[in-house]
């Protein structure tokens, strides 16, 4: 297993929102389970006025909201944060920056190891990297320089070739780190484990035995405060661009020839490579864009889409897409891939359907039980298996019952969050969970002609919230026969479900 080695962390965007519900809480979890290196620092730089002690207060009292705190640790690990305000965009302060890490690099004895992690917003993803190396902060000469890069990673295709090529004059693919938070989801990784390391699954993983595939990334709450973000970006880009097609090429890869950072991402990237483009008639019949209008859940008035702050009245972003995709190789020949994604949907849940297809000759009267392999990502993360049994009593009737396992019922072991899995994998030096360049650029590559689309006169279907989405998306399944799963917030529940 590498070793952590002592090392400085640089959070740009310090004062910002991901810095202070994710980056801080995970980096505190992994102190107290103490999985971070002997000796450790995290400067925060941003352009706000603090000094040490008042970022240190912020932090804590951010922390504090959270009852299962323990002051002393937290007292402690707020001994490991710094503070440097200068202004990001300007290459003068950098300096301010390179003289502070010698000082923190002296005292504690870091060696010159440094993860510049970027959590801004995305138009410095290329300016920070480029005063960096002004100031020779991206030489390895003396300790290791590693840059994180947070989504999005361009906002399309072009955008993403170019942020690469301006990234590369000054770092190069090895120090590069692109974060997509799923792959730090235990059960996303899972579902390797899941596929190569047992001999039942994989002689059925094709097209011979699986009928349609299903992902499902759906989230009850709307926008929030991100409206503005939102906005440029819809759920294609948020949500559908990165995290899902990710869990697509965890279910649709080949096994790689080992489990290291090289032979798992040539096989993303290959599958990704996969992904058969789509055509004016695919973008026409295979694609449902929506988005929520008000209406009234549970006796609350959910507010319209485009009523959100920060979101213009005649917006047309999409905050629902529903997908088919088919993905052109010897495996998955004539597999439908159904992926939906969504703000206020009726619950939040991430989860893949694998439909195998029915026995070839129907032995019983009744209707041949659906097999199906639910692999829950989130909540009550966990697998379940449906299969048909005989119904207790005279004849040969069918009953469909299922066997699940749920993560929960393995006390022991707590799960660590995607950001804690992946924080620790960057001080590892370790690139398995982060997505290669050829990969990012694959994704774009495939949704580009959505994006062209949505240029033209599209439609846009409207969805109440607390809906599984526009009831277009149920004819997207429905005109090839099957239905879309309605997942609950608990795995093994199917007929009801929890607002
Ligand atoms: C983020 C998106 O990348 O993922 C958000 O920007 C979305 O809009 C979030 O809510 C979903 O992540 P998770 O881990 O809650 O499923």
């Amino acid at each position: 297993m590498p070793v952590i080695d002592n090392s400085c962390i640089v959070i740009f965007g310090a004062s910002g929102d991901l810095t202070h519900r994710m980056l801080i809480p995970a980096l505190y979890h992994l102190y107290i389970d103490q999985k971070l290196p002997t000796s450790f620092a995290i400067l925060g730089v941003s352009r706000s006025v603090y000094n040490d002690q008042t970022f240190r207060n912020k932090l804590i009292t951010n922390m504090k909201s959270d009852k299962n705190i323990d002051n002393d640790l937290l007292n402690k690990f707020c001994e490991h944060l710094f503070y440097q305000a200068i202004d990001t965009s300007d290459v003068n302060d950098y300096k301010l920056l390179k003289e502070r890490l010698a000082l923190i690099n002296a005292d504690l004895q870091l060696n010159n190891n440094t993860l510049f992690y970027l959590a801004t917003p995305p138009n410095l993803y290329s300016v920070i990297p480029q005063h960096l190396a002004a100031v020779g902060l991206n030489k390895e000469t003396d300790g290791w320089k590693r840059l994180v890069v947070e989504k999005p990673f361009g906002c399309d295709l072009e955008s993403a070739i170019s942020l690469d090529s301006s990234l590369y004059r000054h770092f190069n693919e090895q120090q590069i780190y692109r974060i997509d938070h799923y792959l730090g989801k235990e059960t996303v990784q899972n579902m390797l484990v899941l596929r190569f390391a047992n001999s039942i699954f994989e002689p059925l993983w094709n097209s011979k035995y699986i009928d349609y595939i299903e992902v499902t990334g759906a989230e009850a709450l709307g926008v929030e405060q991100r409206g503005g973000y939102y906005d440029g970006s819809g759920a294609m880009r948020d949500m559908l661009q990165n995290h899902l097609l990710q869990v697509i090429a965890m279910v649709a890869m080949e096994p790689p020839a080992v489990i290291n950072a090289k032979s798992m991402r040539d096989e993303v990237v290959k599958v990704l490579q996969c992904l058969k483009p789509l055509s004016q008639s695919d973008l026409e019949n295979n694609l449902v864009l929506g988005q929520y209008i008000q209406s009234h859940v549970r006796g609350k008035c959910l507010p319209a889409y485009r009523e959100e702050k920060g979101v213009p009245h005649n917006s047309r972003t999409e905050t629902y897409v529903g997908l088919k995709l088919f993905i052109n190789n010897w495996r998955w020949d004539g597999v439908p891939f159904y992926l939906r994604t969504g703000k206020r949907l009726p619950t939040r849940v991430t989860e893949v359907v694998i439909h195998f297809k029915k026995t070839p000759h129907p032995v019983f009267s009744a209707a041949a039980p659906e097999n199906k392999l639910i692999i829950r990502i989130q909540p009550d993360e966990g697998i379940l298996l449906g299969f048909g049994l005989k119904q207790p009593g005279s004849g040969f009737e069918t009953k469909e019952v299922a066997m699940d396992f749920h993560y929960s019922e393995l006390q022991e072991t707590e799960l660590l969050t995607a950001y804690e899995r992946l924080l620790l994998d960057l001080m590892k030096g370790d690139a398995t969970l982060f997505a290669r360049s050829d990969a990012v650029r694959a994704c774009w590559d495939f949704v580009q002609p959505i994006l062209d689309y949505k240029k033209q006169s599209f439609p846009l279907y409207g969805y109440a919230s607390g809906t599984w989405g526009p009831i277009e998306a149920e004819k997207l399944l429905n005109q090839d026969k099957h239905q879309w799963r309605s997942p609950c917030k608990n795995l093994t529940d199917t007929d009801y479900c929890e607002l």
